[in-house]
């Protein structure tokens, strides 16, 4: 075992509870009783040996973790759980620990979900963000329906449970997830209507009581920049700090739009950090207006930087994690009519501009090879999307690019939330919305290698026009070009 590895398997063999010291810059500290020095240029010598080192192995060699989140539904995909699993060392349940999935109705607990990213992250040796214990979205409805005289308990209760659920497994929790409006008041909520502002010390109390070695955050949103927001959680926790609150540390979700990251950032997080907290980058995106260009894709690339290059220059920032594995399961499309490329992947999981900017911010030698061609799966399909404000036309050009001919064919694709075909073309489709099969119809079944039909349908859509991420055919994965 080289000492890259060894201090590797260090860093990852006791996620929950360890110190994260840093190897950045000048400063002077020890890691695992090992100089920096030394370890240091032991590193950079591994670094250079080796091909290509994953941004999991360079965010580990400055202390620090490369996180993303993931989602249950994507665990059945390889390409996705590949990425996943190499290059970041950090895992986010994008949902799944969620209060509506894990306690749907009062005292009847599912971990089934959460359970399932548990499991993904320790078969690859990665720490877990638990996300989120007390949040008032993808919040259970019966806890609105309440009495506010119960909900108190049943607050307890469910951060009581699921943190004790699971124990010792998760390296920090979001105990309370977007507690404030933008003016900066305590977000109007069912906790807060039942409690005030004490039930973020409750709620924190709790979780510490239930996991002591998790590192229990508050997370928020427009709070990367100094500002109302930011002022006032930094006010909370000052607050929470002197009357002896268990707090470890801010999150900073940083859902950036192009050409609006703060430059504040980390100025905004050394404050936090002198505060003698631990500070996160626990939901980076940064979305564009589709399609995006080659210059958005370039300033997207810089701004990916910036943001690594914050954490790196704060010491007690622990890591960054970005929202989604790639473009094609990002939330930002769904979430942001018309917006999108918002990863360091993009919808055919090949790495952006972005990913060689962090890779290089993060200290790799040169900027990672281009893209391998994507394997050559047995389709692809080229799908042009019109669309207007309340209809699209999709026309999707299907080609045999495997070595044998396709005799009869079903495409496989999801259509976005909101999108209904109304007719269509050159293919039979059913059902209208959702999971969507595409037969042949008599003349085009026969696909020999090489060989494309194109097919097409209407539909009408909510303000979602984006097109399906993912397409098979009888089965197989296609490339989407
Ligand atoms: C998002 C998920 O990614 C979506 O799948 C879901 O539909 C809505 O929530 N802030 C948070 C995350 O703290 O939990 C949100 O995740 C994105 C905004």
């Amino acid at each position: 075992m080289t000492l890259y590895d060894s201090l590797r398997g260090r860093f990852r063999s006791s996620p929950s509870n360890h110190t994260v010291r840093r190897v950045r810059g000048s400063r002077r500290a020890t890691v695992f009783g090992v100089s920096v020095t030394a370890v240091a240029i032991a590193l950079c010598g591994e670094l250079l040996a080796a091909d290509t080192p994953t941004l999991a192995q360079l965010a580990e060699a400055n202390g620090a973790y490369m996180g993303t989140e993931l989602t249950q539904n994507l665990l059945s995909q390889p390409t996705v759980t590949n990425i996943a699993g190499t290059q970041f060392d950090m895992v986010t349940p994008g949902n799944e620990m969620k209060w509506d999935t894990v306690e749907p109705s009062r005292g009847t607990f599912n971990f089934g979900p959460g359970d399932s990213i548990v499991a993904f992250a320790q078969a690859h040796n990665m720490r877990i963000r638990g996300h989120n214990l007390v949040w008032h979205s993808q919040l259970a409805g019966w806890v609105t329906a309440l009495p506010l005289n119960q909900v108190q308990a049943a607050m307890v209760n469910h951060v009581t449970m699921e943190a004790t659920h699971y124990k010792g497994k998760l390296y920090a929790w979001d105990v309370v997830n977007e507690p404030f409006e933008e003016n900066g008041a305590l977000r109007n909520d069912v906790f807060f209507q039942a409690m005030g502002s004490g039930y973020i010390a409750a709620a924190l109390r709790a979780a510490r009581a239930a996991d002591p070695a998790a590192k229990l955050y508050l997370n928020d949103f427009n709070i990367e920049g100094i500002g109302t927001k930011s002022n006032a959680m930094f006010t909370l926790v000052q607050s929470l700090i002197a009357q002896g609150v268990p707090i470890d540390g801010v999150g900073f979700e940083s859902h950036f739009i192009l050409g609006q990251v703060p430059s504040t950032l980390q100025a905004n997080m050394q404050r936090f950090a002198n505060l003698g907290l631990d500070v996160a980058i626990t939901e980076l995106d940064d979305r564009m207006q589709l399609p995006a260009s080659s210059a958005n894709l370039t300033q997207q690339a810089t701004e990916f930087r910036n943001v690594v290059n914050a954490c790196l220059a704060v010491s007690r920032c622990v890591g960054v994690t970005q929202w989604g594995v790639g473009d094609a399961d990002s939330w930002i499309p769904g979430a942001f009519s018309g917006f999108g490329a918002a990863t360091l992947y993009d919808g055919n999981y090949q790495p952006k501009p972005a990913f060689s900017a962090v890779a290089l911010a993060l200290g790799a030698t040169s900027a990672p090879p281009p893209p391998p061609p994507p394997p050559a799966g047995p389709c692809q399909v080229n799908d042009v999307v019109n669309a207007w404000n309340t209809g699209l036309t999709a026309n999707m050009t299907l080609t045999n690019t495997g070595t044998t001919t396709i005799n009869g064919w079903t495409l496989g694709f999801a259509l976005p939330g909101g999108q209904v075909i109304t007719s269509g073309w050159n293919a039979a489709y059913s059902p209208t919305n959702g999971q969507v099969a595409a037969a042949n119809l008599s003349y085009n079944g026969v696909l020999a290698p090489g060989a494309s039909t194109t097919i097409g349908f209407q539909a009408t859509h909510t303000g979602n026009a984006a097109a399906p991420t993912l397409f098979t055919l009888n089965g197989a994965t296609c490339t989407i070009r």
